[in-house]
């Protein structure tokens, strides 16, 4: 199993492309399954859950053709797709789920497998299905498959999300836009990838339109037209990079991204003490010697992101004094506290809350990655880190980073991958 040597400590100096966003082009390759006409797709990242997606696709009898060493990936749906997703594509990847909303809208009938949890959580869909049920579905749950169906098609309805939920609010939206008439949908996720995804969707002609903050009308449609479209940049990658420079005390200059998208991101990094400076489609940051200890909350969109808890955490170990994130979206999303503690961290966990004392020297170690973001924040604990580190079960990381010890090596990291 391949893993990752780093040795540490370095200062991140350089410049970064940042890739297309993992989280759009999941929920916009499930919706392409909505049209029977010809999609591009442009700036889909070259990583693990793309490829999974796809994959997915082609077992629907989707036909995929990758051009330009797959940076642009054009995509066909005939008259008919099959309307079965095996549990051995959705166990790994969960956005699976994903594809219940187009394969009803377009066929009203669909077997998809119940995600399954992860390491970060149970990852239940009842919130999904709820809604769902709303706009004329049937469903029922068995041997782990959702089996669902919709006898007289889908009719648009006023659905009000019970929680915010990010997969949900796509899965429905997706859904409507083949509905009967008309659909509301209130107490959406407003993340930047959902707004993506309806720029794609009225671009291939569906009739979405945000009529309040989290509220959302869609207007049925029947007809859908060839579309290229090009994903937009993933916010993620570009905070767990500034992350990176503040961490090291280094200057990166991030390029191909919108700041205004990681507003709450840039502005905590400038609490805790980093120099950020916006020009066009690029930020420059300066880690700086004092980092200042500040305390987080996760939250939906715009509130700061839950997938930067873990490399968060990393930063706020290196800071004067105790900090404290309470992580309040997922149930168990502190798997990395354990693997830090043993590099020298000083951790404890308290419930969703965990208290970070600060001014820590991370020491190198053997170590193992659960999760796709716990996983990068080792990685920058073994930047900081004296001597090396090994990072086992990186096939976590390659689900969501492209490329990242290319990029990392490029802005002066000693990392390398070891078979
Ligand atoms: C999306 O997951 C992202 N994945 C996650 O990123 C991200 O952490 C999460 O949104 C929150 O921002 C993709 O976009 C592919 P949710 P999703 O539905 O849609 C509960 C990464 O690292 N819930 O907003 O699954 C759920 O258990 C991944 O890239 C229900 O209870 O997140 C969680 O506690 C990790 N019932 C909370 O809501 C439901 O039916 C938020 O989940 C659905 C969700």
């Amino acid at each position: 199993m391949e893993k990752l040597e780093v040795f540490g400590a370095n200062t991140l100096k350089g410049q970064v492309r940042i890739s297309g966003s993992k989280n759009a082009s999941l929920p916009i390759l499930a919706a392409t399954l909505l049209s029977d006409k010809k999609i591009h797709l442009s700036n889909l990242p070259n990583v693990k859950d793309i490829a999974t997606m796809l994959l997915l696709l082609k077992s629907l009898d989707t036909k995929i053709e990758y051009i330009k060493n797959k940076k642009l990936v054009s995509i066909k749906n005939n008259k008919k797709n099959k309307k079965f997703v095996s549990y051995s594509l959705v166990k790994t990847m969960r956005a699976g789920i994903l594809v219940l909303g187009p394969l009803l809208a377009r066929y009203s009938k669909a077997k998809v497998s119940l995600p399954g949890g992860c390491a970060i959580g149970t990852r239940p869909i009842d919130i999904h299905l709820k809604a769902l049920s709303k706009l004329g579905v049937i469903y029922k749950i068995s041997k782990g498959y959702v089996h669902a169906n919709a006898p007289k098609g889908l009719v648009g309805a006023k659905i009000k999300f019970p929680k915010i939920s990010v997969g949900a609010t796509e899965n429905l939206i997706i859904a409507a836009c083949l509905a009967k008439g008309k659909t509301i949908l209130s107490n959406c996720a407003i993340e930047p990838e959902i707004k993506d995804l309806v720029n794609f969707l009225n671009k291939m002609g569906c009739k979405i339109k945000w009529i309040g903050k989290r509220t959302v009308k869609i207007l049925g449609v029947k007809k859908l037209n060839e579309v290229n479209y090009k994903i937009m940049f993933d916010r993620i990658e570009a905070g767990t990079y500034l992350i990176a420079a503040a961490i090291t005390k280094g200057k990166i200059k991030i390029l191909g991204i919108n700041p205004k998208i990681i507003k709450t991101e840039i502005d905590i990094l400038k609490k805790i003490g980093a120099k950020i400076k916006l020009k066009n489609n690029n930020v420059f940051i300066q880690g700086n010697k004092k980092i200042n200890s500040i305390n987080i909350n996760t939250a939906p969109y715009p509130g700061f992101p839950t997938d930067l808890q873990a490399q968060m955490m990393v930063l706020l170990c290196k800071a004067n004094k105790r900090s404290v994130i309470s992580e309040k979206i997922f149930e168990n999303r502190f798997m990395h506290v354990s693997e830090l503690n043993r590099m020298g961290a000083k951790i404890k966990i308290k419930g969703n809350r965990a208290i970070i004392e600060g001014n820590t020297k991370f020491e190198g170690a053997e170590l193992m990655a659960t999760d796709l973001r716990a996983s990068v924040s080792l990685i920058l604990a073994a930047l900081t880190s004296k001597n090396k580190s090994i990072i086992n079960r990186i096939y976590h990381l390659d689900r969501g980073y492209e490329k990242i010890e290319t990029k990392l090596k490029k802005i002066g990291a000693k990392i390398k991958r070891l078979a």
